[in-house]
């Protein structure tokens, strides 16, 4: 790969796309950018980086942000861990490093949220420093590169190629990353052929050469998905919906959703529960049923419609227009879709 170094900076000269957070190497911004990089398109965060850096201009702002303000400017992009890190590690940085980013590697590595990738990210775009950046394009190419057959699941196959890129990367490692994670993007594309005759490592490529690209990367199976049951109940009061906060652990934790029980149950089932509970209703009605997968967990969902006589007396609960809690509350995106269908029977 050291033969193609030259080719892939030229490549990346002429072909890099103009994305707001290459304006200038500001670490915060860099930062931001690369965590909502993580499992999203680019094109799917440009919006929200905007947004992001509109409302939390600086590290400062970020780090005295409300959690449910955080959690509304990260809503849709998932994985709250990642918010709640973000704002964990602008605490830091503004109360121990006087909000000066540290330009360590492993200075980095130790802050909240920040691993192997973010640390390598910020380093090397931001500092110049030759750590590599291994994502899934850049385990995809290099494996393909080397018709390698390394299982790209594991944390040593990662470790093992950064060490491998560290030894030959430029002294330009932030461009150099950069180029080889868009070429795996826009180029050596996981699924389709991959457009190998514009890229720049195209003459010394195995996969190219051999036309058996499909075969890389190697991954073993994942475990299956833990398979969770719920039925939403969808409580509505002269067009005011409950909305009830997660509770302070687990997945999805102090995000706001819609009241729900475990388990999928029938309309009778639900209104024997509404019964024991004393909730009074004046229709109740089967409303839409969503699945939504995590990583480790598939959530099924079934939802009933229930028109109340009136609000339900419970600390839990917040009855609240639809415009309001659109407006103003952090609906993860597993809760969308009832919100999206009640804004179509809220007219
Ligand atoms: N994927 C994540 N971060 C990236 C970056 N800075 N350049 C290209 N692709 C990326």
């Amino acid at each position: 790969m050291q033969e193609c170094i030259q080719d892939i900076l030229e490549w990346y000269q002429k072909n890099k796309k103009t994305l707001p957070w290459r304006q200038n190497c500001n670490p915060y911004h860099i930062w931001i950018s690369e965590v909502m990089l993580q499992q999203t398109r680019i094109e799917a965060v440009i919006d929200y980086y905007h947004r992001f850096l509109k409302k939390l201009p600086s590290i400062e702002d970020l780090a005295v942000v409300s959690d449910d303000d955080l959690f509304k400017l990260w809503e849709g992009l998932g994985y709250y861990n990642r918010a709640r890190n973000l704002k964990k590690t602008a605490q830091i940085i503004v109360n121990q490093y006087h909000g000066k980013f540290p330009c360590e590697y492993q200075e980095l590595l130790s802050l909240p949220g920040i691993g192997d990738y973010t640390a390598s990210a910020i380093a090397s775009i931001c500092f110049q420093q030759k750590k590599a950046t291994i994502d899934g394009n850049v385990l995809r190419v290099y494996t393909r590169f080397y018709n390698s057959n390394l299982d790209i699941g594991l944390l040593k196959t990662k470790r093992e190629i950064a060490g491998k890129i560290e030894k030959i990367i430029p002294n330009e490692s932030g461009d150099f990353n950069q180029a080889l994670m868009e070429i795996g993007e826009v180029l050596c594309i996981p699924n389709g052929t991959p457009h190998c005759e514009n890229c720049p490592l195209n003459c010394r490529c195995l996969a190219s050469k051999y036309k058996n690209y499909s075969l890389f990367p190697k991954k073993q199976e994942k475990r299956r998905k833990r398979v969770l049951e719920y039925t939403v109940l969808i409580f509505v009061f002269k067009n005011t919906y409950a909305i009830s906060k997660r509770e302070n652990k687990g997945l999805l934790h102090q995000l706001w959703q819609f009241p729900n029980i475990e388990g999928i149950r029938t309309k009778k089932q639900v209104e024997d529960y509404l019964k024991s509970m004393n909730i009074a209703y004046l229709k109740i009605k089967k409303f839409i049923t969503n699945t939504h997968i995590f990583t480790h967990q598939k959530w099924q969902m079934v939802s009933y419609y229930i028109e109340l006589e009136h609000p339900i007396k419970n600390n839990q609960l917040l009855f609240l227009s639809i415009n309001k809690i659109i407006k103003d509350y952090a609906i993860p995106t597993a809760f969308q879709p009832f919100l999206k269908r009640i804004v179509e029977v809220d007219k």
